[in-house]
């Protein structure tokens, strides 16, 4: 059997024909393909502002530090994370401070979120583990209360809701990626959503230079003010394109991911010693990005060599993620970490296979996904 991709981008002649039409026009920037990405945008979400950007990453970063975010504060982060998600922090100068996860679906375990605020506390970030919805409406009550700022790291959450309510709107903004394994792609890239006009203006200019009016907005060519200090963490519109032509995709990328977990889910609850990672939640619905199964009975070797021969079989996979944050070196160096701080975080990280979900699979790839992993385990 031909390798089987954790995930891989679906790309036929529509974005091909869309990128070559761009590198026709001469215009690579700051024009209407952003811009008709954003709308798009707007379209699926129902939020009232969107903002491409170069990542997800970039996305983050611009949010905290236009917010003011600076040395001396803290921001509270899931543990089981991308470290995307404390980077973001960490480079604003203000500490990243780790909490725990759930072991049902892996989100942030808001309890324990809630008890580690205090007065430096000025955002909450919070990640869709797995395209999973957390329980929003308990977090906006909690940075309510505590008059802090809420972020969401919607990376993986693209198509996922909370009570009908897409993912990044609960929130003062959220964020988004398209990098090559995410559901819809544009190379690299991201996008903010918010429905605050004031966050929205503020990102705006401090996305692209604190400039006062992009080149298509100039009167007389040439001509601009600088209003802010910012940086450049804009999208092209080569990378625009793309996104729009997946963006049309998504309906049927969606329901396709949502298959493959339900099909795969029936077959793997049966073998023994299993746990499968998902939100029961009645009011989600879930972006399904990968399926992490937690292999009860494995220490991290025996994990690594089922992953090893997994290869063998030529099924890729992933680890989602393969240490908590702060448990990497860098994080471990600068803020300390002690083993089972943050246990649920460490289980997920050493005993996990994230099992692939993309629609590139066909029913035989899922068949001798379920078949090799039985064989292998037994
Ligand atoms: C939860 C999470 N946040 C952020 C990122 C970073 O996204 P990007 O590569 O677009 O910067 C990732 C990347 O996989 C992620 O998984």
């Amino acid at each position: 059997m031909k390798k089987i991709k954790f995930a891989t981008p679906l790309i036929n002649f529509r974005e091909k024909k869309e990128i070559l039409k761009v590198l026709s026009s001469g215009i690579y920037t700051q024009a209407s393909k952003c811009r008709k990405f954003e709308k798009d945008f707007r379209k699926l979400t129902k939020a009232k502002y969107t903002t491409t950007v170069n990542s997800c990453t970039s996305g983050m970063h611009l949010f905290y530090y236009s917010m003011g975010l600076k040395k001396g504060d803290e921001v509270i982060v899931p543990a089981q994370t991308h470290v995307a998600t404390a980077h973001a922090i960490e480079l604003t100068g203000a500490k990243p401070v780790f909490v725990d996860s759930n072991l049902e679906d892996g989100n942030v375990d808001i309890e324990k979120l809630e008890k580690r605020i205090n007065k430096k506390t000025k955002a909450i970030c919070i990640v869709h583990f797995l395209g999973f919805p957390v329980e929003m409406d308990k977090l906006k009550k909690i940075a309510r209360k505590n008059n802090v700022l809420l972020l969401e790291d919607c990376a993986l959450s693209l198509g996922a809701k909370y009570k009908k309510i897409h993912t990044g709107l609960w929130g003062d903004a959220g964020v988004f990626s398209f990098y090559p394994t995410k559901q819809i792609t544009s190379g690299e890239g991201g996008m903010i959503i918010t429905n605050n006009k004031k966050i929205y203006d503020k990102i705006r200019i401090k996305k692209s230079l604190g400039v006062s009016k992009s080149f298509l907005e100039r009167k007389v060519p040439g001509i601009y003010d600088t209003i802010d200090v910012g940086f450049n963490y804009r999208m092209s519109e080569i990378h625009a394109v793309i996104g729009l032509e997946q963006l049309k995709k998504f309906p049927y990328f969606l329901k396709s991911r949502r298959k493959n977990f339900f099909y795969l889910k029936q077959k793997i609850e049966k073998i023994k010693n299993i746990k499968i990672l998902f939100s029961k939640h009645k009011n989600s619905i879930n972006a399904y990005y990968c399926m992490n199964i937690l292999l009860l009975n494995k220490n991290l070797r025996e994990r690594n060599l089922i992953i090893t021969n997994l290869e063998k079989k030529n099924i890729g996979v992933s680890v989602n993620y393969p240490q908590p944050v702060p448990r990497m070196k860098y994080y471990k160096k600068k803020y300390g970490y002690k083993k089972n701080q943050f246990k649920n975080a460490e289980f997920i990280s050493d005993k996990s296979i994230s099992l692939p979900l993309g629609p590139h699979l066909t029913k035989k790839n899922l068949d001798h996904i379920v078949n090799s992993l039985k064989k292998i385990l037994d």
